[in-house]
């Protein structure tokens, strides 16, 4: 890319997701449960042309590394994004997300009732079925905007 196309810096150290779908890049940052207080150096792209997305959003978030579970639900908004670990300004690793068949903590279920908001020791896990995720305990699909049901940990 061209310095006059350059929208925002390189990072030094963290991680970019990239080829996100257009316009997902701010329920991304609510998977990562960033909001801006946590004071980390945080860059947003939205909606610019990709050759093979047509629209994309580029994340990028310095100082901080992802969990297998937040990449996991990123996958179901982003099926096409790809990790990238930024050390001293390279990329050092390069992964593109994979659809899991489950995922395992970081979501809730809206059942009152299910018993992983019964106050018990038991972490929340979801399958990953046609219609969106279900939860494993007690059948709750969740179909959309999966980000709103992210638990605040
Ligand atoms: N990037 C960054 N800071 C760095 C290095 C890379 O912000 N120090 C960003 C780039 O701007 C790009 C992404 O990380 O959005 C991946 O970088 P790179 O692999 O160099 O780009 P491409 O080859 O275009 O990646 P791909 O083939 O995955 O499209
Ligand atoms: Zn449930």
């Amino acid at each position: 890319m061209s310095d006059r196309e350059l929208r925002v810096s390189k990072i030094r150290n963290g991680t970019v997701i990239d080829h996100v779908t257009g316009g997902q890049a701010l329920n991304v940052l609510s998977i990562l449960g960033i909001d801006g207080s946590e004071g980390l150096g945080v860059s947003v792209v939205l909606n610019v042309p990709s050759d093979r997305l047509g629209l994309k959003d580029v994340v990028k978030v310095e100082d901080r590394e992802l969990s297998q579970s937040e990449v996991d639900v990123i996958s179901l908004i982003a099926p096409e994004a790809t990790i990238n670990i930024i050390r001293e300004f390279d990329v050092v690793e390069k992964n593109r997300v994979d659809r899991p068949e489950t995922v395992i903590g970081l979501l809730s279920c809206p059942n009152r009732n299910c018993i992983t908001n019964a106050n018990e020791p038991v972490e929340t896990k979801f399958d990953v079925v046609d219609e969106g995720v279900r939860c494993t305990y007690c059948g709750t699909i969740i179909r959309e905007e999966l980000a709103t049901h992210i638990d605040p940990e």
